[in-house]
């Protein structure tokens, strides 16, 4: 297993729920190091580019929308294998259909609030590491 960094996003409603704390232990406790990290409230821009993917989706107005709604914690995560761990660790998408344990079953409501986002393979967690972060504000050791 190869050592990898991933982006992770506590979403506003796990914000909101002020459940950072306990969100960022589960992510250390399953040996995912803390490399970058900070506090944002993004704009229809920002969010709309990081979704730039789905922008054809039904929802994603609505994705945009909630993602806007209040400040969010972005932050990148190294380990051995860590975007798979990572999306071990937050459940399925669908909070509903996460299982139990996971961040999503645990602080989840909605599929459209469901508390976090990971980067779902090497490519895309190399894009949205560097949408967010520059190689300056990376801290590997
Ligand atoms: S899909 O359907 O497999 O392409 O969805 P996925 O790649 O898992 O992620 C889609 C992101 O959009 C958010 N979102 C929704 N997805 C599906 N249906 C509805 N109604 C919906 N509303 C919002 C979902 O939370 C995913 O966000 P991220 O931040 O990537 O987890």
């Amino acid at each position: 297993m190869a050592t990898e960094r991933t982006l992770s996003i506590i979403k506003p409603d796990a914000v909101a729920k002020n459940a950072i704390g306990e969100i960022i232990a589960r992510f250390e406790k399953a040996g995912l190091k803390v490399v970058a990290a900070k506090m944002l409230h993004l704009s229809e821009e920002k969010a709309g580019g990081f979704y730039a993917e789905h922008k054809e989706r039904p929802f994603f107005k609505d994705l945009v929308g909630f993602m806007t709604s209040g400040p969010v914690v972005v932050q990148v995560l190294q380990g051995e294998d860590a975007i798979a761990k990572n999306r071990e660790l937050m459940g399925a998408t669908n909070p509903k259909e996460a299982a139990p344990g996971t961040i999503r079953a645990d602080f989840a409501e909605t599929i459209d609030a469901n508390a976090v986002h990971g980067s779902d393979s090497p490519a895309s967690a190399e894009r949205e590491v560097a949408y967010f972060f520059g190689a300056d504000e990376i801290h590997s050791r």
